[in-house]
C-alpha cells in the first residue's frame, strides 16, 4: 500500500525517499575518503535533509539548470509542476572546477560530518540579480534572502542526492515527524481534512484565532514551525516550541491537533515562499494551508495579502492544496474577542494590533506582551527566555 492510499497525493505523485538503504550506505562510506568533498551550509544541509524526507517532494536532489531557470521565471518545473523556489547547492568557481560532471561527491555538513552524497549530473552558473529580481522581486542586499544568494557562490552543483541516515533532531526529537509519518498519523487519527501552519515566531493569540477559526471547517490542525535557519534577530527554534508546547498542553485539544518542526530553512520570499510552503505542508498529508497576513514576508518588501493573490494566479489543480486566507487579525475591544476587519465593525481605536516584531521589542525593554496579544503563560516563557539572552 502507498503511503498516500487514503491521503492527499504527495506533489508529483509520489512521496521522495532520498535516505540510503543499508546497502547503499555501507558502500557509500566505503568509499567516503576517496571522493571529493563539498560542505554544506546550515540551509543546504536542511535542503538535503527535506529532499531526502520527502518534504520537497518531487526533487530528488539539487536542481538542474532546467529546473532552476522555469523555476525562477515560470514558478514552475521544467516537466511544468508548479515549483515556486529554487533548490539549490551554490560552491565556487574553484570547487565547481575541481568537480567533474558524472562523479559522485561526498556531502559534509557544517561540522564536517559524512552526510550526504550527490551524484553530480551537472554543474552550472547561474545569474545572481536575475534570481532575487524574479523570486524575491527585489535586488536589494539588504533582504535577508537576497543576501544569502550575493554571499553564494556563483555555481551550482546538481543532481541526485542520498541523505546517509536520518538522526534525532538533536533538541526536538520528539516533534521530528517525517512526512511519511505524519501522513501515517493523520489516518490513524481518522483525520480525513487538516489544516498547515506555518510559522517562524512565537505562537500569539492572532495566530491562535486563525487557527482554531481554521480547525472550526476541518478535521486536523498541523502546527508545523519551521526550526531550520531563520535570520538573526527572530526568536530562536528552542523558544518557539517551548511556547508551542504550553499552547498544546492548555489552549489546544489533543487528538486533533499535532505539533511537529519543519526542518526547512526561512528565505523570506514573501508570496512565493507561501507556495513552496503550501506544497511542503500536501507533501506532509496536509489538505489545507493558512496564509494570513504578509505571509513569510520580511520588511515592507511584499504587500499584506499578495501572498494571497499569488494562490489565485494557480489553477487550484496544480496546486493540490487549498489555501485558507485570513485577513489581518487583532483584539477587538468592542466585542472583547479577537477578530479581523471582515467580522469585526470596531474603529481603528478599538483595534490592538500587535506584531510578533512589536512583541520582540516589549521584552527587550523588559515588558510583558498583554493578555490580548499572548497567552500569560507563553508571555512569560518568552520573558524568561530573553532574560537568559
Ligand atoms: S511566517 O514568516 O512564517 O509567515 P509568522 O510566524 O509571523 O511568519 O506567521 C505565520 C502565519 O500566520 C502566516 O500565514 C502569517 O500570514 C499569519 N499571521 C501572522 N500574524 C497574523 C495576523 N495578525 N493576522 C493574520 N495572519 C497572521
Amino acid at each position: 500500500m502507498s503511503s498516500h492510499a487514503n491521503g492527499i497525493p504527495p506533489h508529483g505523485g509520489t512521496l521522495i525517499n532520498r535516505l540510503a538503504s543499508d546497502a547503499e550506505k555501507k558502500e557509500f562510506l566505503a568509499q567516503g575518503e576517496r571522493l571529493p568533498r563539498v560542505q554544506l551550509d546550515d540551509r543546504a544541509f536542511s535542503d538535503l535533509v527535506m529532499i531526502a524526507i520527502g518534504g520537497f517532494s518531487p526533487l530528488t536532489g539539487f536542481m538542474e539548470q532546467n529546473d532552476y531557470e522555469t523555476v525562477v521565471t515560470e514558478m514552475h518545473l521544467a516537466n511544468g509542476l508548479a515549483w515556486s523556489l529554487p533548490v539549490t547547492l551554490s560552491v565556487s568557481e574553484d570547487v565547481a572546477n575541481s568537480l567533474k560532471e558524472g562523479e559522485w561527491v561526498r556531502l559534509d555538513d557544517s561540522q564536517g560530518r559524512f552526510v550526504g552524497v550527490l551524484e553530480l549530473t551537472q554543474k552550472y552558473r547561474y545569474n545572481k540579480a536575475h534570481e532575487a529580481t524574479n523570486v524575491y522581486q527585489t535586488d536589494d542586499e539588504k533582504h535577508p534572502g537576497v543576501k544569502v544568494i550575493y554571499e553564494k557562490g556563483d555555481y551550482n552543483l546538481a543532481g541526485p542526492v542520498w541523505l546517509l541516515q536520518r538522526d534525532p533532531h538533536p533538541l526536538f526529537p520528539k516533534y521530528q515527524i517525517d512526512p511519511a509519518e505524519s501522513r501515517q498519523l493523520f489516518q490513524e487519527r481518522g483525520l480525513k481534512t487538516i489544516v498547515g501552519f506555518q510559522t517562524r515566531n512565537p505562537i500569539h493569540r492572532a495566530h491562535e484565532y486563525i487557527q482554531k477559526c481554521a480547525l472550526e471547517t476541518v478535521d486536523g490542525l498541523f502546527l508545523h514551525p519551521l526550526v531550520g535557519a531563520t535570520k538573526s534577530d527572530d526568536i530562536p527554534a528552542d523558544v518557539r516550541m517551548r511556547c508551542y508546547e504550553i499552547m498544546m498542553e492548555r489552549y489546544f485539544p489533543q487528538e486533533r491537533v499535532i505539533l511537529a518542526i519543519n526542518p526547512s530553512a526561512m528565505r523570506y520570499a514573501g508570496p512565493r515562499e507561501a507556495i513552496f510552503h503550501a506544497l511542503i505542508r500536501k507533501n506532509y498529508g496536509c489538505t489545507h494551508f493558512i496564509v494570513g497576513r504578509d505571509h513569510a514576508g520580511v520588511g515592507d518588501y511584499y504587500g499584506t495579502y499578495d501572498a494571497q493573490k499569488l494562490f489565485d494566479e494557480f489553477d487550484p489543480d496544480e496546486l493540490g492544496i487549498i489555501p485558507m486566507k485570513f485577513e489581518h487579525a487583532f483584539y477587538c475591544k468592542r466585542t472583547g474577542q479577537m477578530a479581523t476587519s471582515k467580522t469585526s465593525p470596531s474603529s481603528p481605536e478599538e483595534r490592538l494590533h500587535l506584531s510578533g516584531t512589536k512583541v520582540r521589542e516589549m521584552l527587550r525593554r523588559g515588558e510583558l506582551p498583554p493578555p490580548e496579544f499572548s497567552r500569560p503563560e507563553v508571555a512569560q516563557a518568552l520573558a524568561n527566555a530573553m532574560k537568559q539572552t
